[in-house]
């Protein structure tokens, strides 16, 4: 018999995964378990369906994804198998469990033709591969009424992992002079605040859909960039930029806003 909900995790040495971690110290509530790419590949129908028997969660919070924007325009089918087969699978599973399903997906399932940012209900068209791949799992989600996507955009944490606001200050501190494009907005978010609403969210277990979580600052990177040196108190030369041609295209404006309150 459990005495506490079990929370499962996956992805745990992500970004997000890595921020949870250390949340769930004081979150005693809960019975927390972590689970590392090595630990739990969620491509691995068999893995997946030992741990949930093992288990029995009653939330499952899938940060695990392939997340490299770029890369997934060579790597297409790994991209789609993370974070769409795997995905559509791993919703099923949880369903069989009855386990409330939370996965995380992207601003990037929007194209930015948009000038207001983005609710729960407008229509995804995704630009690039990575942004297809998650929006394909999204729609796998969804088919489990109980299940939630939370779309997230512009995540960093600041302690750790690979993100933007880490680049910037490792150049700063080094003494580099920056150069940041002004013309991609969206809105930054921070680890914390995600991992956060994520815990209101299981409190709460609000009725299954999508939900936004986003910082409230609607924002350029190049803007982005100057608030982290002064955050930081850093001061080197920053210019603004243009968008150079990358491998993915990414959405001029993929601004998030939530509607629905937690
Ligand atoms: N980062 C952003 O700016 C951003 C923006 C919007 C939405 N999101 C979404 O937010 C979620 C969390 O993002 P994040 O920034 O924390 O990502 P992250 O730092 O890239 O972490 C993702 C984790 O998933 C793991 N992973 C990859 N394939 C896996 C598999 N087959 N089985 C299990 N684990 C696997 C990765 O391991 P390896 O590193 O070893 O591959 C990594 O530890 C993702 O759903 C992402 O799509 C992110």
């Amino acid at each position: 018999m459990k005495n506490k909900p079990v929370i499962l995790v996956t992805g745990a040495s992500g970004q997000l995964g890595k921020t949870l971690q250390a949340k769930a110290l004081d979150q005693t509530k809960y019975q927390w378990f972590f689970y590392t790419k090595k630990e739990l590949d969620i491509t691995s129908p068999a893995q997946v369906e030992t741990i949930f028997e093992q288990l029995q969660p009653d939330f499952c919070i899938n940060t695990a994804a392939y997340t490299n924007v770029n890369k997934a325009e060579e790597e297409k089918a790994k991209a789609h198998l993370v974070n769409a087969t795997a995905v559509a699978h791993l919703a099923s599973v949880a369903s069989q469990h009855t386990t409330r399903l939370i996965h995380l997906s992207t601003d990037y399932v929007f194209d930015g033709e948009q000038s207001i940012p983005y609710t729960e209900d407008d229509i995804p068209n995704p630009l690039n591969e990575y942004g297809k791949s998650k929006a394909i799992g999204e729609t796998q989600v969804l088919k489990h009424p109980q299940h939630y996507v939370v779309r997230t955009a512009w995540l960093y944490a600041k302690n750790h992992g690979h993100n933007f606001y880490r680049t910037i200050v490792k150049k700063a501190k080094a003494g580099e002079a920056l150069s940041v494009v002004n013309d991609q907005v969206g809105s930054p978010t921070s680890t914390d605040f995600l991992a956060h609403f994520l815990l209101r969210l299981i409190d709460k277990s609000p009725q299954g859909g999508i939900y936004h979580c986003a910082g409230e600052k609607v924002q350029s990177w190049y803007s982005f960039a100057k608030d982290i040196l002064r955050e930081q108190q850093l001061e080197v030369p920053i210019q603004e930029a243009h968008t150079q041609k990358t491998t993915a295209l990414r959405p001029r404006f993929s601004a998030l806003s939530a509607t629905k309150t937690l």
